[in-house]
C-alpha cells in the first residue's frame, strides 16, 4: 500500500522527519526561503497531509487545488495565515502547536522590555563604535523596570507567563482581556480556568484596554490576529499612552498600526517600542520605522530557541500523523469539523 503524500514547506528536524517519513511520503520544499506559491499549487493537488509554516499563505487558491487534503498542520501557535472558513467549509481539520511557545515567548517579550527600556541595544552600538572613552552621569539613561506598571494586553498563557517575569521585578501588572482569544489558545477561554490562573499570580488587576493604556509604563502585546484585533493599538491608542510608555509587540505586527506608531514614535507621543513582529513582515530594511532611535526591531524570533523550535517540529508531526490515520488532532484549531 503507498504511503499518504505530505507537502512540507520547510525541511524538518531529523526528528521530526523520521517520524513522518513512517507514516507518509514527504515532498519538501528545499529552500530556506519561504516556499513559491506556485510551488505550493503544483503539489498539493496530491496531498493528503500538509506541514506548514506561519509564512505560508494558505488560502482559498491553495485549497482549491488541494482536492484530497485531509490535514493541515501549522508549526506555529498562529494560524492567521490560514484561511479558517474555506477550511471549515472543506472539514479540514487545522492542527498547532500551542503551549510550548509560551515561555520561550515571554523570555523574548521580557528581553524587549529590559532591552528597550534600559538602552541596552544603544549601548551595544556605543561600544563598539569607539564612543566610550568615559563614565558619564547622564550616558544612554533609561526607565527603572522594577515596581513599574506593566500592561499586558491579552492575558492568555503567553500573558500569564509575562506576568510571572513581572512578579520577579514587583511590577504591578494589569491585565485586559483579549477581544476573542488569546494569541497561544485555539480553544476559546472558558472564563473560570482563566480566571483562577491568573489568581496565582499575586499583583495582577484586570483592567479595560483604555486604562492599561493609560497607566502602564510599559504596554505588551499578547493577542491573536483576528478581525477583532488588527490595529487594535492606533493612533488613539497611542494618544491614551504615558509619553514614556514603550510598546512591546511579541503577538503579531497587524496588531499594531505601523504608520500610527511611527507617527507616536517620531513625534514623541509614546517614549519607544520593541518589536518581534511587524506590519509588514519581514520589514523592509528602508522602512521608516527602522529609522527612529525609539524603535528596537527583531526578526520574529519569540520562539527561537533550540529547544521550543524542535518541539514545535514535533507537535506539527504529531497533528500531521494523526490527520492522515484519521485521528482526531491533538492540537487543534477547528474541532468543530468533528461534530
Ligand atoms: C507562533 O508560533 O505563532 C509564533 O509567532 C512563532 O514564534
Amino acid at each position: 500500500m503507498s504511503l499518504p503524500l505530505v507537502v512540507a514547506t520547510r525541511q524538518l528536524p531529523s526528528n521530526a522527519w523520521k517520524r513522518l517519513t513512517a507514516y507518509a511520503q514527504v515532498v519538501c520544499w528545499e529552500s530556506d526561503c519561504p516556499v513559491m506559491q506556485e510551488w505550493l499549487l503544483k503539489h498539493i493537488s496530491k496531498a493528503a497531509g500538509l506541514y506548514c509554516l506561519l509564512t505560508d499563505r494558505i488560502d482559498q487558491d491553495v485549497l482549491r487545488m488541494a482536492k484530497g487534503l485531509r490535514v493541515i498542520s501549522t508549526m506555529s501557535v498562529g494560524y492567521d495565515h490560514i484561511d479558517m472558513s474555506a477550511c471549515h467549509a472543506r472539514n479540514i481539520p487545522v492542527g498547532h502547536t500551542p503551549g510550548i511557545v509560551t515561555e520561550t515567548t515571554a523570555d523574548l517579550a521580557f528581553a524587549l522590555l529590559m532591552a528597550a527600556a534600559r538602552n541596552i541595544v544603544e549601548g551595544v552600538e556605543y561600544v563598539r563604535q569607539g564612543q566610550w572613552v568615559e563614565w558619564k552621569p547622564n550616558l544612554l539613561l533609561g526607565q527603572d523596570i522594577f515596581g513599574a506598571t506593566l500592561g499586558i494586553v491579552g492575558f492568555g498563557r503567553i500573558g500569564q507567563a509575562v506576568a510571572r517575569r513581572a512578579q520577579g521585578f514587583q511590577m504591578k501588572v494589569l491585565a485586559v482581556r483579549s477581544p476573542g482569544q488569546d494569541h497561544e489558545s485555539s480553544e476559546s477561554f472558558v472564563e473560570g480556568a482563566w480566571k483562577q490562573e491568573a489568581s496565582g499570580i499575586p499583583s495582577v488587576t484586570f483592567v479595560d484596554l483604555p486604562t492599561a493604556l493609560l497607566q502602564s509604563d510599559f504596554v505588551s502585546l499578547h493577542v491573536p490576529l483576528t478581525s477583532q484585533t488588527h490595529h487594535l493599538i492606533g493612533e488613539p491608542e497611542f494618544q491614551m499612552m504615558k509619553r514614556s510608555s514603550i510598546l512591546i509587540n511579541t503577538a503579531r505586527g497587524a496588531v499594531v498600526d505601523s504608520d500610527a506608531l511611527y507617527r507616536a514614535l517620531q513625534q514623541g507621543t509614546i517614549g519607544g517600542a520593541a518589536l518581534d513582529v511587524t506590519e509588514p513582515e519581514p520589514l523592509p530594511a528602508s522602512h521608516p520605522l527602522l529609522s527612529l532611535q525609539n524603535c528596537l526591531v527583531i526578526p520574529h524570533l519569540g520562539s527561537a530557541s533550540t529547544a521550543t523550535r524542535s518541539r514545535m517540529a514535533d507537535m506539527a508531526v504529531e497533528n500531521v500523523i494523526a490527520g492522515l490515520r484519521g485521528d482526531r488532532l491533538p492540537h487543534c484549531v477547528n474541532p468543530e469539523v468533528y461534530s
